[in-house]
């Protein structure tokens, strides 16, 4: 077989493919480059022999060293690129794994509770509404029923903005909103932020959150407002909760009532969260004064309604077992990350 037959290439090729097969480790791949693809090796010194092959054969045997040279380097480059991915991946590193989540945030638990009491009055027809946190004295108190000299004003320690303005103490200004712009029948919830001047402790905060509610047509009985806010209780707290009303007194309601669940923890046994008693405060409430409606043009021959404010702050502090009102408003991540 002549150095530069067709023939000889060939030969090549065999050993080298066959060489190639038998690479299993870097050395013997190292090995192989060099024998065959170094400056000095088989192929190269294969094209340099191209310029002693006869004229005749020389380009064709040119043309076929210089395939030949190509193919062997690209099988074994693919060979060795292998051989380097396996030795640079670390194998204890699974790219198709799913990526780390990203820190997700979350409802305020006042929130959530804002929303689970919302969620059951829109379901009984009620629509929500909000007014102003910065109020005027006359939506805070006067419409209210309450004129300026009247002592219920000694109740609720004010901040006051300039004389006639104020951090609203409650959210029942909103219903004189919701009546001056809305006709009866009216059910709404009013959801809000309120401010008092109280001294801050574990117990209460210069802020919290109510959430107030209205019904107004004609025919409204203290029969609705007890039916109302006992479907409410028994889907908030429990299906089988009871329910206590208390007189009390409100300028804008008469009569006036506080509402006591039954303790959703002990079920009216008696227990630490409802001091042995069995009962939980959780709204003030009462039929619309006539004044009320005066305030608004609301005919009270005509109309009656019932209205009911419930703490959110208080019904959180029950539901979660949380003793500090303060940590609502301190945005701890480890308290909010609980919730
Ligand atoms: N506004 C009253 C309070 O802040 C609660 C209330 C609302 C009472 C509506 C009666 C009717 O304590």
């Amino acid at each position: 077989m002549s150095s530069g037959s067709p023939e000889y290439l060939e030969q090549i090729r065999k050993e080298a493919e066959a060489e190639l097969a038998s690479v299993n480790d870097e050395t013997a791949a190292e090995n192989f480059r060099v024998r065959y693809l170094g400056k000095k090796g088989i192929l190269r010194e294969l094209l340099k022999s191209v310029k002693d092959i006869p004229e005749d054969q020389r380009k064709q045997f040119g043309a076929g060293a210089n395939e030949l040279r190509i193919q062997i380097e690209e099988k074994f480059n693919l060979l060795h690129s292998q051989k380097e991915s396996d030795v640079t991946v670390d194998s204890s590193f699974d790219p198709t794994l799913p990526g780390f989540p990203f820190a997700a945030g979350s409802l305020h638990p006042l929130m959530n509770i804002r929303n689970e009491i919302r969620d059951i009055f829109l379901s009984m027809g009620f629509t929500v509404a909000y007014g102003p946190e910065v109020e005027t004295d006359y939506y805070n108190f006067e419409a209210l029923n309450t004129p300026p000299h009247h002592p219920a004003r000694d109740m609720q320690d004010t901040f006051y903005v300039t004389a006639k303005e104020l951090l609203r103490t409650h959210t029942s200004p909103v219903q004189i909103r919701v009546m001056e712009y809305q006709k009866p029948p009216i059910r709404s919830i009013m959801p809000g932020r309120v401010y008092r001047n109280e001294e801050i402790s574990a117990r209460s905060y210069c802020l919290f959150h109510q959430l107030e509610g209205l019904y107004v047509d004609e025919n409204v009985s203290f029969a609705d407002l007890k039916g109302t806010l006992l479907a409410f209780s028994r889907r908030f707290f429990d299906e089988k909760t009871k329910i206590k009303i208390r007189p009390s007194f409100f300028p804008f309601t008469e009569p006036s009532v506080e509402i006591d669940v039954e303790c959703f923890l002990c079920k009216g046994n008696g227990c630490s969260i409802c001091k042995q008693s069995g009962w939980l405060e959780v709204l003030g409430a009462g039929m619309v004064h006539p004044n009320v409606f005066k305030s608004v043009g609301i005919d009270s021959e005509k109309y009656t309604g019932f209205a009911f404010g419930i703490g959110i702050e208080r019904i959180a502090l029950l539901k979660y077992g949380i003793d500090d009102i303060r940590l609502f408003y301190e945005n701890d991540m480890r308290f909010l990350k609980q919730f």
